[in-house]
């Protein structure tokens, strides 16, 4: 049966869940405003979901399609207590959570394209978006914003994405009860952002999607093929061009190129 979100069936789910600020709406521009424009001091974590986004977000100023009630929009609001190169692996470490939460609900494996795509036979299951404000005085960040998006039942995707997206259910039949499996990433992310390592690399590095291809990799201006080689532990893409290896901080895999014989 597909549930609505629920606060209280989260909840009896969470390992801590007195850490926990929850605001559930049916429908915002995005839960990353929400979360914004709703976080106090005295929250340790706000987490903000919505049935429904009309302005979701993806990276590289993209939207996400988050239709209603067919998804999860997730953000996860916090104040970070240490320098803002503590954080630079955040994205990996919740996109590890993500798959591992996924991998456990659905007996399956999930496969990440380098830095934040959560994938599924093939198709962008969900997302991640980590935005954050930085204090040039302090150099922390006075917050991170963790926007989770995945598409968990049948949906209609537009003609320019139908080929690349699709829902966990088109792609196994389940229907997963959403509220569980907020708590379970939740828990899987657990309740101290404050201290990650690297230690998630390798599970992230054994469902690199892409490795060893050559793809077309953007830049903000400009872009080249080159062969994904793997992850570095700073979660820096490792890839070869014209024999030489070099580490890329940012940028998007756009595609595959497939040589003609
Ligand atoms: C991506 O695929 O590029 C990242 C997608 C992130 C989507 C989530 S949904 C919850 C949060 N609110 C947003 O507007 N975006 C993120």
């Amino acid at each position: 049966m597909k549930k609505k979100l629920d606060e209280t069936q989260i909840r009896h789910q969470l390992l801590n869940p007195e850490k926990y600020t929850f605001i559930i709406l049916d429908e915002v521009t995005s839960t990353n405003d929400i979360a914004k424009a709703n976080f106090k001091d005295e929250h340790q974590y706000l987490i903000c979901l919505a049935e429904k986004q009309t302005n979701g977000q993806g990276r590289l100023g993209r939207t996400f399609i988050s239709n209603e009630s067919v998804g999860i929009y997730m953000s996860l609001i916090f104040k970070p207590n240490n320098s803002i190169k503590s954080y630079k692996n955040i994205t990996t470490y919740i996109a590890t959570c993500v798959a591992k939460s996924l991998e456990d609900v659905l007996n399956l494996k999930i496969n990440i394209k380098w830095v934040n795509d959560i994938y599924l036979n093939g198709k962008k299951i969900g997302g991640i978006l980590t935005t954050g404000e930085t204090n040039v005085t302090t150099l922390k960040y006075n917050y991170l914003i963790i926007g989770i998006g995945i598409n968990i039942y049948k949906q209609k995707f537009e003609e320019n994405i139908k080929n690349i997206a699709s829902s966990i259910e088109e792609e196994t039949n389940k229907i997963i009860d959403r509220n569980y499996l907020i708590a379970l990433i939740l828990n899987q992310i657990g309740d101290n952002l404050d201290m990650i390592n690297n230690n998630h690399m390798n599970f992230y590095r054994e469902r690199l999607l892409m490795k060893n291809k050559q793809v077309l990799l953007k830049y903000a201006y400009e872009e080249e093929i080159v062969q994904i080689i793997d992850v570095d532990d700073e979660g820096r893409l490792i890839v070869k061009k014209d024999n030489i290896i070099k580490k890329v901080n940012s940028g998007e895999i756009t595609r595959m190129i497939v040589k003609n014989a």
